[in-house]
């Protein structure tokens, strides 16, 4: 088949793209490089520069690649951002959707993945969430990832395309340093700034009703996050109608805490975090179920938090080597 990735040249879609052909599945990248890298993407591979939201540009693609399945990761992502400007995270999340799935069902493309987001969930006041857990989401861009799969699945009841939404828990890691993440939105590349800045990195409120006092998440590493995204590509393409939800997590807790410890151990920075207020909006405890993906297709991760750390670790050195420790 050839799967045409929408965002793969983004950090989490170029781990897809790289999974996908070493399964031996063909990828087309279809990117505007807004926050991506066309360095991330494999000489071998086609990267087509556009917008999701140019209904022309993405029909041509499809046709001219003769492409099979769409995997969509292309979104604005930033939780505050989102907050400041709802009407263009619902521009380009929802109506870039909804532009890339009327181009979709014309041509006809059998299969449809799309990247879904534990912020759907919002504040759950649950231990363990599974895709029955009510969504609430907080923010607009968990409101445009939860209508996101609204439009997917209306799309796919009416028209017969098989969909998957895929809810991604908090990611981290990267398979090469080249591939890393190089924004700082995520706790992981949060910390290694501070560190590497001479500060002190920051918990937002100790004071929560866990464990230690600090937030619990569930860590995946994107490599594993990748190698889903190959079995549900597949396993839609072999069911027909298929109409999917999945968590995709480890099913483990990790608090901000034990995060920056271990941060802490494998940079060789030891540098004890500084308590700060809690953010607004920030839940207690997000934990995935990853029982279901489990059961249905057989996937379940096979890195632990220690690896994700690790090969960040070698991704934030390699884009910012003064961080080095000798
Ligand atoms: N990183 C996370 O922790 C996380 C967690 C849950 C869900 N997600 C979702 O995963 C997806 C990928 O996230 P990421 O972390 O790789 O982000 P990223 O910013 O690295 O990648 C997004 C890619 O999409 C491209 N893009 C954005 N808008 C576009 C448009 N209108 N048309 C074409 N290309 C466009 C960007 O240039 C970029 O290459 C997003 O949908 C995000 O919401 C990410």
């Amino acid at each position: 088949m050839t799967w045409l990735i929408t965002g793969g040249a983004g950090y989490i879609g170029a781990h897809v793209v790289r999974a996908m052909t070493e399964a031996g599945e063909r990828a087309v990248v279809y990117d505007d490089l807004s926050t991506g890298d066309a360095r991330r993407v494999p000489a071998e591979v086609p990267l087509v520069q556009g917008s999701v939201l140019d209904a022309d540009r993405v029909a041509r693609t499809l046709a001219e690649h003769e492409i099979t399945g769409v995997v969509h990761l292309a979104a604005k992502k930033q939780v505050g951002e989102s907050v400041e400007r709802p009407l263009e995270y619902y521009r380009q999340n929802v109506e870039g959707l909804r532009t890339l799935l009327e181009a979709v069902t014309r041509a006809e493309v059998p299969s449809f993945v799309f990247s879904s987001s534990a912020a759907v969930y919002g504040m759950p006041d649950v231990d363990v969430v599974t895709e029955e857990t009510p969504c609430r989401p907080l923010s607009p861009y968990g409101e445009t990832k939860l209508a996101g799969e609204w439009l997917v699945r209306a799309t796919g009841r009416a028209t017969g395309l098989s969909t998957a939404s895929l809810r991604y828990f908090n990611v981290a890691g990267t398979a090469t340093p080249e591939l890393a993440d190089t924004g700082v939105f995520n706790l992981v590349p949060m910390v290694f700034e501070k560190l590497t800045e001479g500060a002190a990195p920051r918990i937002f409120g100790d004071d929560y009703a866990t464990p230690d006092g600090t937030c619990v998440r569930d860590y995946i590493h994107v490599v594993d996050l990748a190698e889903a995204h190959v079995t549900v590509a597949r396993a839609l393409a072999s069911s027909p109608g298929a109409d999917l939800t999945l968590n995709i997590g480890r099913g483990e807790g990790v608090s901000v805490r034990e995060m920056i410890d271990r941060i802490n151990a494998i940079t060789g920075y030891a540098r004890p975090p500084a308590v700060a207020p809690r953010r607004p909006g920030d839940p207690a405890r997000v934990v995935a179920s990853a029982a279901r993906i489990a059961t249905e297709l057989g996937w379940q991760a096979k890195y632990d938090v220690e690896d994700m750390i690790t090969s960040a670790w070698t991704g934030w050195v390699h884009h910012h080597p003064e961080a080095a420790r000798s």
